[in-house]
């Protein structure tokens, strides 16, 4: 036999082992049947499978083809049905070694079915909520051939400007763990290799959310004890749920960027927290260590980055190209590249791609005939999770809800807006399947009540504005500028105010304006907008705002022009159904905001569990040298943990179960709420924690716990909360997680402002 048949011989066998379960690479031994794979691969098919690409104009699909069939590709994201993916198996499976590919796609809330965008996601304050969300998503984009998601995105945003505050779950580090944790479990269900589930991927590690300025792609600068006890836990807490995968931060951290940070993914994520997944660069991120100034050229940006630990480089070019000649030198040595490697299989392996490549993608006989049918939507799931989402800010004379009769006006830019409703990151959600505000209420209303349609305004009046929103949507113009001039279109809008009995004006932000590469400069709502409200004010009509947007707004002027304000966020698909059951009473709102609203952007930073201070501002009790600014009202418009009901709930009797708890020990507290209104209701009774004095400045209370109750009209409940040890526990100056001896105050209220309190000591 010559050397060319023993090879022959020898892949025919490898290629079998990876999917006859052969003793030479038993498929039920992880580590074997990888390290067994890795030995029979050649340097370029190493390197190939480091190797993201992106399904789009960059590069043929033919090309691609055969660059898979090379060995010369890992992995895709942006394809996403299977008569797309399947021709890149097939590929895949001529390959030397049959080394399955992966396809991934950004699934943040929703694949076809939309729901609510993150932010508002977290404002259900619903665990069973969320964990429809993932898992329906979960089962949609495995139904369409994928298999990894990246996603959750779990960074916490404090500046409202940062455009990916939408994309997140707030300002907080508990609820964002928490959330973190259902959306990776129900992404990847009982095992990530399901054929129903989608590896998670969670990113963006880390910090991202702590942009300098809420500048997207800024730098971050911050005290490792703030990292610590406030930014990273929602990673952890993703990884500890089982995430098969972190997507690393296009950002630096204290001088060094992510991606070449071998801190980062070295010693804190490899060793400390002791991550086996894989690693996956952030577009084009390895290239921008040059732009970064840590890098001379292309080479040394591949070298810091392999090194660092990034096992692959997404949209890549730079490992294709660099990694040869690197390993050829000994700048990088085998060890590095294998270790590299053995990450991208093993998640391949977790995903269950060795054991059927086609898992996900099925049989071409089974394909589905039309992927953007309506059956395949899962609508009831996205308006009741939409419903819950919503806010209501405000509600004067109890306006809302309102009356399925009389004439009811609907205006406002965002009233008709099935793009807008979906939000950013839309996935494969199509704007024909959007239902409207104008169409959620039109459904709702039957012939019961007369509906008067104007637009009033277009989204911004700002030509420059306008382009730049349209600009990031290459494939259809997202916003559409109605030509009129700005006074007719509201002339239009107050006639059908005059004749109405309400307003609805739904204003706020077009997508675009809350999404990657979206930071602003205020938090106003645009101007020609803020024209329309104050016609619309002048009529003296009840007036009803209806908010979308992906970031908290500056609405001090807007409350004192409204009569009821109800956030919505962009609620996805069933959004125009969801608001039209609140706003008519068919369900009564429960959310609660998941980040600060302030007055206004002056105000930014502005989030709830800040750290005390010498000279706090307190209320009622102005005087100067205390932290304030003099110009304005201080502290938030609208606080953490805030949101309205149709029912008034109250809280009573915070009862601890000691007055003293030794260390490691758990404390109980009890309190009574009870639904004071007239209506059947939910509520979310939130409870924070405060560590009176340490060895540093702790905040002034941090969520530790909630529970989301329902209650009936009049109904009164006790609910218990376990406060347990590690609730008491923070990083102090040295990075030790413990809990100090002392006073703690525990707080529980409806919101984060308005709470009961009562002492306990850490003995
Ligand atoms: C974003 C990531 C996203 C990636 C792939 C990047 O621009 O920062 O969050 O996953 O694109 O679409």
């Amino acid at each position: 036999m010559n050397k060319l048949c023993l090879l022959g011989l020898v892949v025919s066998l490898a290629s079998q082992s990876a999917f006859a379960d052969t003793p030479a690479a038993p498929l039920q031994d992880k580590q074997a049947f990888i390290a067994n794979l890795l030995k029979q691969m050649t340097q370029d098919e190493k390197i190939g499978q480091l190797r993201l690409i992106s399904i789009g104009p960059e590069m043929p699909r033919e090309r691609i083809r055969e660059e898979i069939a090379a060995g010369r590709i890992g992995g895709t994201f942006n394809s996403r049905t299977a008569p797309e993916n399947r021709p890149m198996q097939d590929a895949a499976m001529r390959s030397r070694l049959k080394i399955p590919m992966f396809f991934a796609y950004d699934v943040i809330h929703g694949n076809r079915t939309i729901f609510p965008i993150s932010l508002g996601l977290a404002a259900t304050w619903d665990m069973q909520a969320i964990a429809k969300v993932g898992r329906t998503s979960a089962i949609e984009a495995s139904a369409d051939s994928l298999d990894m998601t990246f996603a959750p995105m779990v960074d916490i945003a404090r500046d409202p400007r940062w455009g990916r505050t939408s994309e997140g779950f707030g300002e907080d580090t508990y609820l964002t763990s928490r959330i973190g944790k259902v959306m990776v479990q129900s992404f990847q269900g009982s095992s990530p290799a399901n054929p129903d589930s989608i590896m998670a991927i969670v990113k963006h590690f880390a910090l991202y959310g702590a942009v300098e300025g809420g500048r997207d792609y800024n730098t971050v600068d911050m005290s490792l004890p703030k990292m610590y006890n406030d930014y990273l836990p929602p990673y952890r807490a993703s990884l500890d749920a089982g995430a098969g995968g972190v997507m690393v931060a296009l950002n630096s951290i204290n001088g060094v960027p992510a991606t070449s940070n071998t801190w980062l993914m070295n010693d804190l994520l490899r060793k400390d927290w002791g991550f086996k997944g894989v690693t996956i660069s952030d577009h084009g991120a390895i290239q921008e260590l040059i732009r970064h100034g840590v890098a001379r050229d292309g080479r040394e940006a591949a070298k810091l980055a392999i090194k660092a630990g990034i096992d692959m480089s997404m949209n890549d070019t730079l490992y294709g190209e660099e990694l040869p000649g690197l390993l050829k030198s000994g700048e990088v040595s085998q060890a590095e590249l294998d270790q590299a490697v053995r990450e991208v299989l093993g998640a391949k392996y977790d995903m269950g791609l060795f054991k059927d490549p086609y898992v996900r993608i099925g049989k071409a006989e089974t394909d589905v005939k039309d992927y953007y049918a309506d059956q395949r939507l899962h609508r009831d799931a996205a308006r009741d999770v939409a419903r819950r989402s919503l806010v209501l800010l405000e509600n004067r004379a109890q306006t809302l809800p309102l009356k399925k009769s009389g004439t009811i006006a609907v205006v406002g830019p965002l009233a008709d807006a099935p793009i807008d409703m979906m939000g950013s990151w839309a996935a494969d959600g199509r704007p024909e399947h959007s239902v409207t505000f104008r169409e959620g209420l039109r459904r709702a209303v039957g012939d019961k009540a007369k509906l008067v349609y104007a637009k009033g305004a277009n989204v911004t009046g700002d030509k420059a504005m306008f382009d730049y929103l349209n600009f990031l949507n290459f494939a259809a113009p997202e916003i559409i500028n109605d030509p009129r001039p700005a006074a007719v279109l509201i002339d239009e809008a107050v006639k059908a105010a005059k004749q109405s009995d309400v307003v609805v004006a739904v204003v706020g932000e077009s997508r675009g304006m809350s999404h990657e590469s979206s930071s602003r400069t205020t938090l106003e709502i645009p101007e020609s907008q803020r024209a329309l409200i104050k016609a619309l004010k002048a009529t003296g009509k009840p007036l009803v705002l209806v908010l979308m947007n992906g970031r908290p707004l500056s609405l001090a002027w807007e409350r004192e022009q409204a009569d009821a304000i109800l956030e919505t966020w962009f609620s996805g698909t069933e959004g125009g159904n969801a608001i039209a059951d609140v706003l008519f009473g068919d369900y009564n709102p429960s959310g609660k905001l998941a980040i600060t609203f302030p007055r206004s952007v002056g105000q930014i930073p502005m989030y709830y569990n800040h750290l005390r201070i010498g000279r706090p501002f307190t209320p009622g009790k102005p005087g100067n040298y205390t932290s304030q600014y003099f110009e304005e009202p201080n502290g938030p418009l609208y606080p953490f943990g805030y949101g309205l009901s149709y029912s008034d709930f109250s809280l009573s009797g915070l009862n601890l179960s000691s007055k003293s708890v030794k260390q490691g020990q758990d404390l109980q507290a009890s309190i009574v709420v009870k639904n004071t209104g007239k209506r059947d209701g939910e509520t979310v009774v939130q409870l924070y924690v405060q560590d009176v004095s340490a060895s540093m400045s702790r905040p002034v209370k941090e969520l530790k716990n909630f529970q989301k109750v329902m209650l009936k009209a009049g109904e009164e409940r006790t609910l218990h909360f376990t406060l347990k040890a590690d609730d008491l526990k923070f990083y102090n100056g040295q990075l030790q997680w413990a809990a100090e001896p002392g006073e703690f105050r525990v707080q529980v209220g409806l919101d984060s402002q308005a709470v009961q309190e009562q002492s306990f000591e850490l003995l």
